[in-house]
């Protein structure tokens, strides 16, 4: 396999939740792979930045604002990002939210704050990109942020949980439907990554505890995910369709 493979030059890549944790690293890395990165999200600023930091570099890059639990804002995200870098044949779905808290005392917006997040964002976005690829008669490639928590559970979880494990299932039942018109779609399981979601838990005991628990007996190092995002984006990943990758030192398979 050439090296070649693996490249992104001529690819347009909106990644979602771009403003912060692993989707700012995921743009940045997907951009340095020659990709025009789209960074969608709500925090303006903090898109923008990124934009000015990915362009200082030699990236081509663009900020739209997009709520990923609204239809209307996923659109006109859609028809601003195109007007810039035109039609996007590349989308990773990243933005997500968890709400720890005991199943017995979830209430109903909270249940719907993380399944309208992670599970129906995820729906919006790929459908909106699916539609819009199909009518301009590109191929592309999608790929969803799950979590090993779509995979195995743990106490607290119940909502992140279901949303992560809705993922997992919409992601192959999606790939059959697309694989006619050339679009790829596959999840990826990341293990535990210290981002804005999870580092107060992990600057705790409890934290530290549950590292040493870990097959690995550390957390991944957010790049650690980038490699198998570009495998799955690029020509490197061309027969992968309806895969879930684990990227989680082996959380997974321990059950952890
Ligand atoms: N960190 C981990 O250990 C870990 C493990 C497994 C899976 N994951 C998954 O990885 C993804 C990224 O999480 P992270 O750890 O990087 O956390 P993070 O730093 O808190 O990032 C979450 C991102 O989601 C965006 N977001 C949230 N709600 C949104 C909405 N309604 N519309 C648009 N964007 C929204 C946020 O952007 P704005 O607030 O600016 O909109 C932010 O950029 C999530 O799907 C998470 O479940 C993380």
């Amino acid at each position: 396999m050439s090296n070649t493979q693996f490249t992104l030059t001529n690819r347009t890549a909106l990644i979602t939740g771009a403003s912060s944790g692993i989707g700012a690293t995921l743009a940045k890395g997907l951009s340095t792979a020659g990709a025009t990165v789209v960074l969608a999200a709500r925090r303006a600023e903090r898109i923008e930045q990124l934009v000015d930091e990915i362009e200082s570099e030699g990236g081509k890059a663009v900020a739209v604002n997009m709520d990923v639990t609204q239809r209307e804002s996923v659109k006109s995200a859609f028809d601003l990002a195109e007007r810039f870098v035109g039609k996007i044949d590349t989308v990773v779905n990243n933005a997500g939210v968890a709400a720890p808290k005991n199943f017995a005392r979830i209430n109903d917006e909270e249940r719907d704050f993380v399944m309208n997040t992670n599970f129906n964002g995820v729906w919006n976005v790929a459908q909106e990109a699916a539609q819009r690829m199909i009518q301009a008669g590109k191929s592309g490639s999608i790929v969803n942020i799950a979590s090993v928590l779509g995979l195995t559970a743990k106490p607290g979880q119940t909502s992140y949980c279901a949303s992560k494990g809705a993922v997992i299932q919409l992601t192959r039942a999606m790939a059959l439907d697309l694989i006619k018109y050339n679009i790829r779609v596959n999840a990826i399981a990341p293990g535990w990554f210290k981002t804005e979601m999870n580092e107060d838990f992990f600057n705790s005991a409890a934290g530290q505890k549950h590292i040493e628990q870990m097959p690995a007996r550390r957390l991944g190092d957010i790049q650690e995910l980038v490699g198998p995002v570009i495998m799955l984006c690029s020509d490197a990943g061309s027969f992968v369709n309806g895969a879930v990758l684990p990227v989680d030192g082996a959380i997974s398979v321990a059950g952890i």
